[in-house]
C-alpha cells in the first residue's frame, strides 16, 4: 500500500515536472524567436544621406542604408546592431569578422572583391566635383594645380589618382570624414572635392556658395552591400534586396531619402 501511495506520488511530480519543463521550454523558445540572432553592422556614419547623425533628432545613425539594414533584418529574423567606424577600416572589420557586413554606401570594386563579396547593388551613384562658386571647377581640367580632397579608401581616392595620373596636376589630400572634406571646402583651404553626387546633392542644397558638378564619361558607381567572404548572408540579403526592388519598398527608401525616383 506504501508502495502505491509512493507510485502515485512520483507519478504526480512527474506530470507537473514534465508540465513545467514543457511550458519553459516554450518560453524559452519564443523569447529566442523574439530575440533573433544579432548581426552587426559596419558602417561609416559620416555620409547623407546614407548613414550619418543627425544631431538635432538624437544620438542615432539613421539614413537611406540603416532603413535598408533594418528592413532586410526583419525579413530575415535577424536583428541589427551598428558599429561605426572610418571608411577605410570597413574592408578589414570584414575579413577578420569583427563585422557581419557593411552597409556604407560602398561601391563593389574588383580590388575589394579580392578580400569580401558583395550583394547585388542597390542603388547607382555619379562622381562629382564640389567647388566654391566663386572659384568654380567643372571638369577635370580645371582641377590642374588644384588642392583636391577626397575620402580616404574610397573609390573616389582611385578617381583622383587616375586623373592625377592622366596628366591633371593636382595636389590629391585625403580625410577620413565627409563633413571635414566639406568644411576644408567652405573655408577655402582646398579648392575643390570628389564626392558621389547622391551624397553631394545635400550638401549643395544646404550651401549657396557651393556649386557641383558630375565628372563626364565616368564608369558609373554603385552601393552594395559587402560582406566577408563565402558569408551564408550573400544569397539571403541578395534574395530581400531583389524582393525591395520588385516590391516597392526600395523606391520608398530612395523617394524618402533623396527626394527622387530610380533612374532605370
Ligand atoms: N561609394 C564610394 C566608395 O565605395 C564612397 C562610399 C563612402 N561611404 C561612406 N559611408 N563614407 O568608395
Amino acid at each position: 500500500m506504501k508502495k502505491n501511495w509512493f507510485i502515485i506520488i512520483a507519478g504526480l511530480f512527474m506530470v507537473i515536472g514534465l508540465a513545467a519543463c514543457g511550458s519553459s521550454n516554450e518560453d524559452a523558445k519564443s523569447g529566442n524567436e523574439e530575440a533573433g540572432e544579432t548581426l552587426v553592422m559596419g558602417t561609416s556614419a559620416d555620409y547623407p544621406p546614407f548613414e550619418y547623425i543627425d544631431s538635432a533628432q538624437g544620438e542615432e545613425i539613421i539614413g537611406f542604408d540603416v532603413d535598408i539594414a533594418n528592413y532586410i533584418a526583419k525579413e530575415l529574423g535577424y536583428n541589427v546592431e551598428i558599429k561605426d567606424m572610418d571608411f577605410s577600416g570597413l574592408i578589414t572589420a570584414l575579413s577578420s569578422e569583427r563585422v557581419d557586413f557593411v552597409l556604407a554606401g560602398m561601391t563593389p570594386t574588383d580590388e575589394r572583391k579580392e578580400n569580401v563579396d558583395f550583394s547585388d547593388i542597390y542603388y547607382s551613384a555619379n562622381h562629382m566635383i564640389l567647388s566654391s562658386k566663386d572659384n568654380e571647377m567643372v571638369k577635370p581640367e580645371d582641377l590642374d594645380g588644384a588642392k583636391v580632397g577626397v575620402q580616404l579608401g574610397s573609390i573616389q581616392e582611385d578617381k583622383a589618382n587616375e586623373l592625377k595620373d592622366s596628366g591633371i596636376d593636382m595636389e590629391i589630400i585625403t580625410l577620413n570624414r565627409i563633413p571635414e572634406l566639406i568644411q576644408e571646402l567652405k573655408s577655402g583651404r582646398y579648392d575643390a572635392i570628389i564626392i558621389e553626387d547622391t551624397v553631394a546633392k545635400g550638401y549643395l542644397e544646404s550651401n549657396d556658395d557651393l556649386s557641383g558638378e558630375n565628372l563626364p564619361n565616368t564608369e558609373e558607381a554603385g552601393s552594395a552591400v559587402a560582406f566577408p567572404k563565402d558569408s551564408e548572408l550573400t544569397k539571403e540579403f541578395n534574395e530581400v534586396i531583389k524582393e525591395m526592388k520588385d516590391n516597392g519598398k526600395m523606391d520608398e527608401l530612395i523617394e524618402k531619402w533623396f527626394g527622387q525616383e530610380t533612374v532605370k
